[in-house]
């Protein structure tokens, strides 16, 4: 792909992607700073401690170019043709101090001024082709990757770090070496380590943090990073890990969040990929704002009281976002091609976070939204040292309805704890639909199964735990010992005119017995206990965040441009 020079600095290809090319600088003031910064380690961190979320399968890996001719157990059906890829934080260098399980994630504030998020981002991708297959991991090749590996070591500060009077130290260490350019902040801060999504002929590396990495997925599964995408130089705020991609229109809807006004911008991306406006909406204070929804009409804005308060950081030293319990959930639902925020409608619910939503549709005068709620959210659950249970803490199935006629809100449970990464079959993303396949989580978070929910079926009331029955037509326990990853839906046949539950759900699962990483397939449909497929892994696959399946027709598309 040829680039062509632009301005004085940024460089683009001919596709419009911001080539990434950071200039930091080394010498005394940095050095001076990285002195600083270790004589405050010394005396306001304690390091005895050990970084579970950097410990066991949460270790970070080295890359690995295409491994193919894998060992494969069972039948890999054509419909899997194309790459399967995760996404998961992997530092490349070491932290100076704490660690936050979402430094990979990159859960993020985003200042122009200042980086804040660390951690380097893995895509592992399972290429299939023909019933064989690939392995691959590769960094998503960030400013951030580039600038640490020119100094050799960390140098962007981390969400663990951000907490107490510590984290203001931290906060000020980062300004400063941006404000005397020894980083350089010109390509933003971005992880694009949280999730992926294909569209306009691109794979996109998201994080919350910044604008999209676009990548190519090349014919034998290697995974190329071409740089930014900032639409034309139209997008100048944070984007959001969970954009939506509606299935009949092919239009891209987004939002960012912010610390500072406005607090969410909300923005279209039409199906040839140009972004419209940005639509400003109006909350009381910042706030982390994870996910959001769209229906064929509506777009559903979450705004839950997961606050960014750095005042109470330090005061009562805790991280910056803090769960105010005292407020309630509110949902803002705006008609989807609004240019202003003029007719939204805000509903409120009882307080609640929520990282993940299933899907949203209308019915009537309502909308539905299929969601994961929890309940007591504290983000310093999976900080720094091993946790033996997550307190106070449930993440269960819910359906939500919002009346756009009589303005009235309503909640129903449809799961017991813990349930989240919900995915469905996403031909019917914004329409009504049937099943939700989401992941069973043990105490401290891990993945130990995949569930699937019938949405026409009754909720079996009164159990203690997750069980089949009721709404649940199955659970693929992965046995002990045995964690797995998000799982995602790949339809037999694009479309909605086949079986929506027609296809095949497909994760990694590591097992911690014998330190192997595989990829799996099971049937979406008989939820069997009997794989489809096992696909063993040359590498060991630590622990991440979303996943994406690539079809074999995107990869002909993006090899195209
Ligand atoms: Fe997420």
């Amino acid at each position: 792909m040829g680039r062509k020079e632009e301005d004085d600095t940024v460089e683009r290809t001919e596709g419009g992607v911001v080539v990434v090319n950071p200039k930091p600088k080394k010498g005394v003031i940095g050095k001076a700073i990285d002195l600083l910064e270790k004589v405050i380690i010394k005396l306001m961190h304690d390091s005895t401690k050990p970084l579970h979320y950097l410990s066991g399968n949460f270790a970070p890996t080295d890359e690995t170019p295409p491994l193919k001719d894998l060992s494969v157990t069972g039948h890999l059906p054509e419909c899997l043709n194309g790459e399967f890829v995760r996404v998961g934080p992997n530092p490349k260098f070491a932290p100076v101090a704490g660690y936050h399980w979402f430094d990979g994630d990159g859960y993020v504030l985003y200042n122009p001024d200042f980086a804040i998020w660390s951690s380097n981002n893995m895509i592992h991708g399972l290429r299939i082709k023909d019933g064989k297959a690939t392995y691959v991991s590769r960094y998503v090749r960030t400013s951030r990757l580039k600038q640490e590996e020119f100094f050799g070591g960390a140098k962007f500060m981390k969400i663990g770090d951000l907490k107490g009077l510590f984290g203001l130290f931290t906060v000020y260490m980062q300004v400063l070496r941006a404000k005397l350019k020894v980083l350089d902040i010109t390509y933003g801060n971005g992880t694009a380590n949280t999730a992926l999504v294909y569209h306009h002929g691109k794979l996109l590396a998201l994080s919350e943090a910044d604008k999209p990495y676009a990548l190519k997925v090349m014919e034998d599964g290697d995974l190329q990073t071409l740089g930014m995408l900032d639409y034309d130089k139209r997008l100048a705020h944070s984007f959001t890990a969970h954009p939506k991609v509606d299935p009949v229109t092919g239009e891209m809807f987004t939002f960012g969040y912010s610390q500072n006004p406005p607090y969410i911008t909300y923005r279209v991306i039409s199906k040839g990929g140009i972004m419209q406006d940005p639509v400003p909406i109006t909350i009381p204070e910042p706030i982390m704002m994870h996910d959001f929804a769209i229906t064929e009409n509506y777009a559903i804005m979450m705004d839950l009281p997961l606050c960014f308060r750095p005042k109470e950081m330090v005061k009562n030293n805790q991280l910056a976002f803090f769960f105010d319990a005292t407020k309630n959930a509110r949902f803002g639902v705006l008609p989807r091609y609004a240019k202003s925020e003029a007719l939204i409608k805000w509903f409120e619910l009882p307080n609640c976070f929520i990282f993940h939503n299933a899907n949203a549709w209308e019915e009537g005068d309502e909308v539905v939204l299929i969601t994961c709620r929890v309940q007591n959210p504290n983000l310093d659950m999976v900080n720094g040292v091993v946790k033996e249970k997550l307190e106070n803490f449930s993440n269960e199935l819910y359906e939500m309805r919002f009346n756009m006629k009589s303005g009235a809100a309503s909640q129903k449970k449809l799961s017991e704890s813990a349930v989240d990464f919900p995915r469905i079959n996403e031909n019917y993303t914004g329409r009504k639909q049937r099943y939700v396949y989401g992941t069973t989580l043990d105490s401290i978070a891990k993945v130990t199964g995949i569930i699937k929910f019938d949405l026409h079926a009754e909720p079996e009331t009164g159990k203690a735990q997750l069980e089949v029955g009721g709404n649940v037509q199955g659970i693929f326990d992965l046995g002990p010992g045995r964690f797995g990853s998000e799982a995602v839906f790949v339809p037999r046949q694009p479309g909605t005119e086949c079986e929506e539950d027609g296809g095949y759900l497909i994760f990694f699962v590591h097992d911690e017995n014998t330190g192997k990483s595989a990829v799996n397939v099971i049937d979406a449909k008989t939820m069997s206990a009997e794989p489809v497929a096992v696909v063993e892994l040359p590498k060991r696959v630590p622990y991440g965040f979303h996943a994406f399946f690539v079809t074999e027709e995107q990869i002909q598309e993006q090899a195209k441009l």
